[in-house]
């Protein structure tokens, strides 16, 4: 009861006061924000959050709740003051980089497509093509189904999810992507994944492109491995410029448009 009082009046004596409580980023707009964020938060948080927010000593800041749940100044507070009787220390940064820090880790658990991501998206498109992930994946209904559909990926991961997916591949193995090895009674071997499974029959997607239905009666030998079919030469190919703009591409990849997306999430 008091502490409303005491509210209402500071509310009324001072009506011009701004919501501090509601302050947004100023680096909200700012896609290079998030880089120079991410370098800080390796050397200052990633001891205890894990260097891309995986978690360790503290906990996940990927697809957080919480964090979608504060607004930037409640995050902000957070890591400027740290949390009381937890390992979470509070930090003096200077206010400009808590923020550059801030957009890092929302930028953890938004999806791609909600924030400013940098590169050219165009550009990104030619380096899908060449590299051939066409092959495997499908976008819009046109590609490879060895890989999951990427026509949503902007819409449903974040751009620390894509950036490690084309990085380090099969670091966080999809369900159903898995490479899986079937081999016949009758001395034929088939790679792929595993499209579908019952005590009777398996499914598979084959590394050659086509479905495969198997009886389990007829299988002498059948594993899925934790291992992927994507390949890992990628970061080592591609220069930071094709990395940046394929990641910029696929970031732009929603099933609704990212003019709507924006305009929703404006910010
Ligand atoms: C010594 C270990 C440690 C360090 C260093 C550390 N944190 Fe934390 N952090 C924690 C722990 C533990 C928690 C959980 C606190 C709790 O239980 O509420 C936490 C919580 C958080 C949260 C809130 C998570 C949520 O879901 O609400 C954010 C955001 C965060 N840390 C960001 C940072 C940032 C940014 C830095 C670097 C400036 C940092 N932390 C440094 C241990 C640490
Ligand atoms: C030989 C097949 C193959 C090729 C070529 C390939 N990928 Fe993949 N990709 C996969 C498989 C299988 C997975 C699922 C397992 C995993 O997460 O590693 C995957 C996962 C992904 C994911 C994570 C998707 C999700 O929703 O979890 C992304 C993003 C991705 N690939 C992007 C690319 C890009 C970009 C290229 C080209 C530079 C590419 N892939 C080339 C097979 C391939």
């Amino acid at each position: 009861m008091r502490v409303a009082f005491l509210l209402l009046l500071t509310a009324a004596f001072f009506p011009a006061q701004p919501q501090v409580e509601d302050r947004e980023n100023p680096f909200g707009g700012d896609a290079g924000a998030v880089e120079e964020g991410k370098k800080t938060f390796a050397g200052s948080c990633g001891g205890c959050h894990g260097t891309t927010g995986e978690g360790g000593r503290g906990p996940a800041l990927r697809d957080g709740k919480l964090i979608r749940r504060s607004n930037d100044f409640q995050v902000f507070t957070t890591i400027k003051k740290g949390v009381a009787g937890t390992d979470m220390p509070g930090t003096n940064l200077p206010d400009d980089q808590i923020w550059k820090l801030v957009a890092f880790v929302r930028a953890l658990s938004s999806p791609a497509a909600d924030i400013l991501v940098p590169g050219d998206p165009v550009a990104g498109e030619r380096i899908y093509s060449a590299q051939n992930c066409a092959g495997c994946h499908m976008i819009a209904g046109r590609g490879g189904m060895l890989g999951p559909d990427l026509t949503n990926a902007g819409g449903s991961r974040s751009y620390e999810y894509l950036r490690e997916s084309v990085v380090k591949p099969g670091a966080r193995i999809q369900q159903g992507f898995a490479k899986a090895t079937a081999k016949t009674k009758d001395g034929h071997t088939v790679e792929g994944v595993v499209r579908n499974y019952t005590n009777y029959d398996v499914q598979l997607q084959g590394r050659d492109g086509k479905l495969y239905l198997f009886k389990t009666t007829d299988l002498a030998d059948f594993k899925v491995e934790v291992a992927t079919f994507m390949p890992t030469g990628f970061a080592a190919k591609l220069s930071r410029e094709d990395l940046t703009n394929l990641l910029a591409y696929l970031s732009r990849q929603t099933s609704r448009p990212v003019e709507l997306r924006r305009a929703k999430g404006a910010r």
